[in-house]
């Protein structure tokens, strides 16, 4: 299956930039969840703006869908600056970045998506960039080249990324502020999905708001998704209002159960524990049985599998939990012991 035809992929797809703008949260307080990286940056942005100086430059790491690019707006705003927004895949050679560079205004925020692929000659720009405010040029060439330093204004980077650990550390150590975002729970989720529901028109019953939260992995996306699909399903099969039966109907008929996984989370664990006796199995070997790619399985599937306690990370592979047993109705008595295990060795 093709990750754009997943219901539950937290990846942007087709129907989710549909109303996008009016269901983006504009300022910080509008923002739910995330508690511990509010509170850093209101602290922050306060202290920034009585200081009149920029807010330092701000790293958003974490799983696709979680609210980066909302946050980073949001910053832009409570600042009062402009956003600029741009993505390491777009910026090509060093020249393009001087260029939006020296384009800023003082306190503009400079939002660099997917900031893990930028190329090396181009994050150089960035080091003096971010520490000193400064941009290198060399003119000439030879001997006769010199360096020559330019000023720039006061500006905030925001590096958005879903692999922080792809990060140089000269890039990583140039944020002042990191900002791990965590997957949400599911009364977050529930407030998302009533605030959306108000912006959409769609009525919608409170345990039913919670139901679709808690089926949408912790990830505001799949939220709004769902509450869409489920506003269709209720506008056909029912009378338009969103309640708890016609949630559950719509959702079984997407093929979305009650963890919010869908029939390739399934396959990943039954292959877990059918084919490979529970694990450990490494993430290559599991993706090249499944026939997924490994960057979608660890990007992907994985990391709300593993928060949700159902694979654990061991250092010689993946491992099937008690939960997982259990959500497929599976018994654990004919699992070999771990030295009998998987010969692959995990190299991810
Ligand atoms: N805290 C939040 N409160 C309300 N809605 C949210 C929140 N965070 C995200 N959303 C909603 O979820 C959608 C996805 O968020 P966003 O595009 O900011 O995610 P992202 O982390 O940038 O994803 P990606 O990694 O794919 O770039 C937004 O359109 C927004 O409507
Ligand atoms: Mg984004």
């Amino acid at each position: 299956m093709n990750e754009e035809d997943r219901i539950v992929t937290p990846l942007n797809i087709v129907g989710d930039t549909e109303n996008e703008y009016s269901l983006r949260p504009k300022r910080i307080n509008e923002y739910i969840g995330q508690k511990k990286v509010k509170e850093k940056l209101k602290i922050f942005i306060e202290a920034a703006k009585k200081r009149k100086e920029a807010l330092d430059h701000v790293l958003l790491y974490g799983p696709p869908g979680l609210g980066k690019t909302t946050l980073a707006n949001i910053i832009a705003t409570e600042m009062g600056g402009n956003l600029k927004v741009t993505s390491g895949p777009a910026i090509e050679r060093a020249g393009d970045l001087a260029a939006i560079l020296t384009s800023l205004n003082d306190y503009d925020v400079l939002f660099i998506d997917e900031i893990h692929r930028l190329s090396r000659n181009v994050e150089e720009i960035l080091y003096p960039a971010m520490e000193d405010y400064a941009l290198d040029i060399v003119i000439g060439k030879g001997a006769a080249a010199k360096s020559i330093r330019l000023d720039l204004p006061k500006f905030t980077l925001i590096g958005a990324t879903t692999r922080v650990g792809l990060l140089t550390s000269p890039l990583r150590d140039r944020f002042g502020v990191m900002c791990p975002m965590e997957f949400y729970e599911n009364d977050e989720l529930k407030e998302i999905i009533v605030r959306s529901a108000q912006i959409l028109g769609v009525k919608i019953e409170e345990n039913a708001a919670l139901e679709i939260g808690s089926r949408s992995r912790g990830t505001p996306r799949i939220a709004n998704r769902l509450l869409k699909r489920v506003r269709d399903y209720s506008d056909v099969k029912g009378n338009g209002l969103v309640d708890l039966e016609v949630t559950k109907a719509a959702l079984e008929l997407l093929d979305v159960d009650e963890e919010g996984f869908d029939s390739i989370d399934n396959k990943i664990l039954t292959a877990i524990i059918d084919n490979f006796k529970g694990g450990p199995v490494g993430l290559e070997t599991l993706a090249y049985f499944i026939g997924e790619e490994l960057d979608t399985i660890q990007d992907v599937y994985e990391p709300y599998l593993l928060q949700k306690g159902f694979i654990i990370r061991t250092p010689r592979g993946r491992v099937a939990s008690d939960s997982a047993y259990k959500h497929l109705n599976r018994s654990k008595k004919c699992a070999k012991t771990v030295q009998q295990q998987s010969i692959f060795k995990d190299r991810t």
